[in-house]
């Protein structure tokens, strides 16, 4: 007997989990140091056409086939095309939500462990960045620190989960993300009126067009993608539990901005900070935890602020990491029958596992390389540079090419009738990106990120 599927409560609680998904550390921690090391505000625009030609088109194409299906990624796949390849693309999701959330959740547990850093007011004994960055190794390559705040975050990811679509991911949303805007938007105040603001301004908006180079745009690209959970079937998977009654252009268009918006009063509160007190804004992915503790003992108010900053971050995380979650819990659910509740905590235990190298790459298995990198970057690589591109290439395809347009305007259509005999460009246009566009964009991203595109070029060169 077929117990009916879980649906979202409102068309408010998805827009708020899905952009909840999509605002993480990708908004708050690595697009403020990306577009900090590529020209600032030129990397901006770029990434928002990048995410204007390929993010929305995809992100469209990903809701669409979950609303349709109403499954999660495997079940979805199969149902639309009744082959086993497709099924199989939707099992590299799931297996990527895995492996993500593995690794995810060990930056997310230093988040948690900042809170603390910050609560006892410990930014002020290590109140420049070379001792601050000493401060932050010794705490990752503490065994029990690191494992304590990612079995810590992983449990809150899993209690959420646990309590399902409407009581466990739409309630927490509701809650968390109208705070993290009203933190974030705090922050940024607080950057913006302190003295010296205006050169991170400056830094941030004033475009530095000799910086831009293929490199960046596909930088931005790449991020375009990770940035708005593009790949893996977490958009496809939050779609399934979608009304055939809202429309899905208009949600992904605010899931869109919702998540642009995110990164750049990120960006704007971090930058407009760290220049205020003189420090180097091109710190990489040390910014949040080596530089911005140093910026707050040196504020009016950091003490303050930098608890309110590392609940932000947190709360981004968080949000996230519940998508990923569920995606390889629906289909547990889904295909091989689970309970929900069994589900989300023996994969949580599973993933928990497999992250144990990861985290102990900081410290105990610090000298152990694969191909050069450890294990922690190893599963960033896969999942990030390998299974994210390849995901979002067949979604495309998939979309555009197999299932069909004339099969996949009608099911577009529905709850969006308005918006179609509105706006007829927008959707040839939206056709015409998700068939040529976005394949051939994509699959350049995934080349460069896999080091092939460099030797093509140089062969060439
Ligand atoms: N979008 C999130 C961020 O910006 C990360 C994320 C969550 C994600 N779920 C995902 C990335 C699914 C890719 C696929 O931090």
């Amino acid at each position: 007997m077929q117990q009916s599927r879980e649906t979202w409560g409102s068309k408010a609680g998805f827009i708020l989990a899905a952009a909840g998904s999509a605002i993480g550390l990708g908004n708050i921690w690595k697009f403020p140091y990306i577009a900090g090391e590529n020209g600032g505000a030129s990397f901006v625009l770029i990434y928002l056409i990048c995410i204007a030609v390929i993010g929305l088109p995809v992100l469209i194409a990903e809701i669409l086939i979950g609303r349709t299906t109403q499954r999660n990624p495997v079940g979805a796949f199969y149902k639309l095309s009744n082959s086993k390849f497709w099924a199989a693309v939707g099992g590299m999701g799931v297996v990527a939500g895995f492996l993500i959330l593995s690794f995810y959740a060990i930056i997310a547990g230093w988040s948690i462990g900042y809170i603390i850093e910050a609560i006892n007011g410990n930014f002020f004994n290590f109140p420049e960045p070379a001792s601050s960055a000493e401060h932050f190794q010794n705490l990752v390559g503490n065994i029990p620190w690191i494992m304590g705040y990612f079995a810590f975050f992983m449990i809150l990811t899993m209690v959420i989960v646990f309590s399902g679509i409407q009581k466990g991911i739409e309630r927490a949303s509701k809650i968390m993300m109208p705070l993290l805007f009203i933190l974030l938007i705090i922050l940024m105040i607080r950057g913006l009126t302190l003295d010296g603001a205006s050169q991170g301004l400056d830094f941030l908006w004033n475009p530095d067009w000799s910086k831009i180079t293929a490199n960046t745009i596909l930088l931005a690209l790449g991020h375009a993608f990770f940035t708005l959970s593009l790949g893996m079937g977490a958009m496809l998977t939050y779609g399934s539990y979608m009304s055939e009654k809202d429309s899905i252009p208009v949600a992904a268009l605010q899931i869109v901005i919702l998540d642009t918006l995110i990164a750049l009063i990120a960006g704007t509160a971090i930058f407009t900070s760290v220049f205020a007190v003189g420090l180097a804004p091109d710190a990489g992915p040390g910014l949040i935890f080596q530089t911005l503790p140093v910026v707050f003992s040196k504020m009016p108010g950091g003490y303050f602020f930098s608890i309110l900053f590392f609940i932000s971050l947190t709360i981004a995380a968080l949000t996230s990491s519940i998508s990923l979650l569920e995606v390889v819990v629906s289909f547990f659910v889904d295909e091989l029958k689970w309970k929900r509740h069994t589900a989300a905590i023996v994969i949580s235990v599973f993933i928990f596992a497999l992250g144990v190298p990861s985290a102990l790459s900081f410290n105990l298995l610090n000298d152990i390389k694969i191909f050069g990198f450890d294990f922690f970057e190893l599963a960033d690589f896969i999942a990030s540079n390998i299974l994210l591109p390849l995901g979002g290439l067949f979604i495309a395809v998939f979309v555009a090419w197999i299932w069909g347009y004339d099969k996949v305007i009608p099911n577009l259509r529905k709850g969006a009738e308005n918006f179609f005999d509105n706006y007829p460009l927008l959707s040839s246009l939206w056709k015409i990106f998700l068939k040529y566009l976005s394949p051939v964009l994509i699959f350049l991203v995934f080349l460069y990120s896999i080091g092939l595109l460099e030797k093509i070029f140089n062969v060439f060169s």
